[in-house]
């Protein structure tokens, strides 16, 4: 069993559009954005004003984002409706630095450039860290507009005091890109659904050894579980993905632990106390009696190779933790809602997730899928076909009672 340590990647999965306006503070930008990929490994999409494109080349930003920056509303490789698709796929809009323009804008709702019409289509997932002269940050207008924005929900993060740019001293710093970066933290995760929470995700297949070369397993590729472990993790949940072998590109971030067989699963499990336990693992229902340690020659192989049962790692694991919510997995063609109720009730279960492999584009293999949710309540959700990260957060949605 080796287990790998989750890192710092806590905004992996996270789009962020970030909004640059024309100030000195743009400098700062550059190493916001290293930070907020490379650190934090979230996507972040810049957009430039024209004023901002005036301190600092756009080329600087897209070095360090990875992206082509946007700068213009009509023109550029699609145009389309494109700031409405931005303000829509982004986790979060920050602008930072925040002009006293953008912000007098943002206040009268003006759509003027590219900027500011996402921004008005954007308007309930913005933060703002402002950065001006301590004159214009003083000014009334400017104190009634940042007033405005913060009554109607607007997170501000507050200029810093200090020597200005202008060499004037006073207040109008923007915020050090370290407070940035909490505050992008705070808002991202701070309200997940599951903040707070430990997560315990099971994914792919377990392999259970006839001898050192062969093994009894199925087609379970875990991208179901990684897609809860991911968008569990989006929820500011502490996630542990325990997994069988699997092939997929884990995010760092996310601390999982590696087993082979059912037994291994079980021993890695009864080690993780959980609020939430999502048993995703296509856990092998047999295992060969007895493993040969050594490989088995060909003429020597048994025409029956004596199987037992597997053990039953989520029954083990609900007399454990009595109080953890576990949603399981049933994997059914025919009688799929009888036979998945009858899971649930027999092993404790308080959600279960009924796939049917007959289902074209459901279960084993698959980037999407199709489910039906049954609660212990008697309650059922279907879910079409969609991607496994769609369904994944419906799943956390509905398991947390939180809509579906
Ligand atoms: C050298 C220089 C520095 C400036 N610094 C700031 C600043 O820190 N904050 C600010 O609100 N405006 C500052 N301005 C003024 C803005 O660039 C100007 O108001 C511009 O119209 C803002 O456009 P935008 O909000 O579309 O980016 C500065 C202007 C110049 C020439």
């Amino acid at each position: 069993m080796t287990k790998s340590k989750g890192n710092p990647l806590r905004l992996k999965g996270f789009k962020i559009l970030l909004g640059l306006t024309g100030g000195i503070a743009i400098y700062k930008a550059a190493d916001l954005v290293r930070r907020l990929t490379v650190d934090y490994g979230a996507e972040v999409q810049v957009v430039m004003t024209a004023s901002a494109q005036k301190f600092m080349s756009p080329l600087v930003f897209e070095a360090l984002s990875g992206k082509p920056v946007l700068t213009h509303l009509f023109s550029g490789g699609f145009v389309g409706t494109r700031h409405i698709s931005l303000a829509k796929e982004a986790d979060l809009i920050l602008i930072a630095p925040a002009s006293a323009n953008i912000i007098a804008k943002t206040v009268h709702g003006i759509a003027d450039d590219l900027l500011s019409t996402i921004i008005l289509a954007g308007w309930h997932k913005m933060l703002f860290a402002p950065a001006m002269n301590v004159n214009m940050l003083e000014n009334p207008a400017t104190r009634t507009n940042i007033e405005k924005l913060m009554k109607r929900g607007v997170s501000i993060i507050n200029p810093g005091e200090g020597l200005l740019a202008c060499h004037d001293e006073g207040k109008g710093k923007m915020a050090s890109v370290a407070e940035i970066c909490e505050a992008v933290e705070a808002k991202l995760l701070g309200q997940g659904l599951l903040t707070g929470k430990k997560v315990v995700v099971t994914a792919g297949p377990t392999r259970e050894k006839i001898d050192a070369v062969r093994y009894i397993s199925n087609y379970s590729t875990g991208k179901m579980g990684l897609a809860l472990a991911m968008e569990a993790k989006k929820e500011g949940a502490q996630v542990t993905l325990i997994t069988g072998p699997v092939s997929l590109d884990i995010p760092r971030d996310i601390d999982t632990v590696k087993v082979e067989s059912a037994r291994e699963m079980l021993k890695a499990l009864l080690n993780q106390a959980a609020d939430y336990l999502y048993m995703s693992a296509a856990v092998e229902d047999i295992v060969p009696e007895e493993i040969i340690h050594r490989k088995l020659k060909k003429e020597f192989l048994p025409n029956v190779i004596p199987v037992k049962k597997a053990p039953d790692i989520v029954s083990a694991f609900r007399k454990k933790f009595p109080d953890t919510k576990i949603t399981g997995f049933s994997v059914e063609i025919e009688q799929g809602k009888e036979n998945s109720l009858y899971k649930m009730e027999t092993k404790g279960l308080d959600f279960i997730i009924w796939n049917n492999p007959e289902t074209e584009g459901a279960a084993f293999g698959h980037d999407t899928n199709e489910v039906t949710v049954f609660s212990r309540e008697g309650k059922e959700w279907f879910l079409p076909k969609d991607t496994k990260r769609n369904i994944a957060s419906r799943i956390i949605k509905i398991t947390t009672g939180t809509g579906a």
